[in-house]
């Protein structure tokens, strides 16, 4: 039976990936208790719905970084891509532009700034590192420009890699140590083999240039790219960022008020409140948490993104209620890329967006303009 809710999507995912994989996608850091509560809190959310209010067209259309959008949704940036479809990040960059929302591109992906840009006109956003070679910040920021991507986020809460203990013991590691266990869940799962052994193709895209006179093969790469995360970035590094770009930019990874509050100093015209989907530091609040006092704090015209634990349409309209102009999702939309491809990537979509119209009839507001406060009745468990 096709899967009709993204927890269907993720079992779907499960059966198709090996174990290696699905577990990186789906794993949290430490405890993962910030990866559950990111989902949870949205369940403490109570809505205020009004009937009788002529419900019969519904609008989720909204403006996002500069752009009209579909729907107050988009995909996040998530690295390595190819190890979870054949398809890559073209497949949910194309299914992105289809359903008329922004796609993000990940300084890690497995296909490269270009590629994307040619192959889709959608609305779009790369997402860049401070690296400790400035140079390949500048040339990432100079490689955006020229495809022509409506936006900059800089990620700014991955300092070190989190500890994620489902990596560890599925041998997700670098250089990968899969035990008995995990090869044999490869060869559980000969769908994927066969189209990796047929296009074997992993190759993380945007900074492979770099690192051509490195010997060591992908590998090789991601451990350049890991060593080149700079941990003594600061905010002034952002704030030369912020000129270089001199366009739409947005704050990836804000999880307090005051580096809201700093991210508006420096120039940044949009924050997605994230802590990475619990992939980082364990036990912080969850974004949906955030996103009232972040609002207070920065005032009405920051764009505002909520991006974790985002798992139905109602979720998404509980956040624009309180404040958020869109949310994001990472592991949603990588589900449905490993059980379907870009065919899985637009009715995850797909999903969302019935998901939304149907939360919006139900509750008597009909466009994304009448989604206020007065549509939440009380937050608490
Ligand atoms: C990520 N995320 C991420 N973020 C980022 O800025 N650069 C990256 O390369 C990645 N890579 C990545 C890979 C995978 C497999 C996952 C699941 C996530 C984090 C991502 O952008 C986003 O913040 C979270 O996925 C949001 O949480 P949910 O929607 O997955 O709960």
């Amino acid at each position: 039976m096709k899967p009709g809710n993204v927890a269907e999507y993720r079992e779907a995912a499960r059966r198709k990936l090996p174990a290696p994989f699905f577990h990186y996608i789906d794993g949290g850091a430490d405890e993962e208790r910030s990866l559950r509560r990111n989902s949870e809190a949205f369940g403490d959310i109570r809505f205020n719905p009004r009937t009788l209010a002529d419900v019969s067209r519904i609008d989720t259309s909204t403006q996002l970084f500069g752009r009209d959008v579909a729907m107050p949704l988009y995909l996040s940036p998530t690295g390595m891509t190819r190890l979870f479809h054949h398809g890559k990040e073209l497949a949910v960059a194309r299914a992105a532009a289809e359903a008329g929302i922004f796609y993000s591109l990940s300084t890690m992906a497995t296909t490269s700034i270009e590629d994307i840009a040619a192959a889709s006109g959608g609305p779009k956003l790369f997402q860049i590192y401070i690296f400790r070679d400035r140079g390949l910040s500048r040339e990432f920021v100079e490689r955006a420009k020229v495809a022509g991507y409506d936006a900059l986020a800089l990620t700014v809460d991955t300092p070190v890699a989190g500890n994620r203990e489902r990596d560890r013991r599925t041998g997700m590691t670098m250089p990968p140590r899969f035990g008995p266990e995990s090869l044999l869940s490869f060869a559980m799962c000969p769908e994927w083999t066969f189209n990796f052994l047929r296009s074997p193709d992993f190759r993380l895209a945007n900074v492979a240039h770099r690192v051509d006179a490195l010997a060591g093969g992908a590998m090789g790469i991601i451990q350049y790219v890991n060593s080149q995360f700079d941990p003594a970035a600061t905010w002034e590094d952002a704030a030369w960022l912020v000129r270089e770009w001199g366009g739409r930019f947005i704050v990836k990874g804000v999880q307090s008020v005051e580096d809201a509050v700093r991210a508006k100093a420096i120039g940044a015209t949009g924050i997605m409140i994230s802590n990475h989907g619990g992939r980082q530091l364990d036990d912080v609040p969850a974004p949906i948490e955030l996103l009232r006092p972040i609002r207070d704090a920065v005032g009405p015209d920051m764009e505002l993104i909520v991006d974790g634990g985002v798992r139905r349409g109602s979720d998404v309209v509980k956040a624009v209620c309180m404040g958020a102009n869109a949310c994001s999702i990472g592991r949603p939309y990588l589900y449905g890329l490993a059980a379907g491809g870009q065919k899985g990537v637009a009715s995850v979509l797909s999903i969302f967006r019935s998901e939304m119209e149907r939360t919006m009839t139900l509750l008597g507001r009909t466009d994304i303009a009448s989604l206020d406060e007065s549509a939440i009745a009380s937050i608490g468990a």
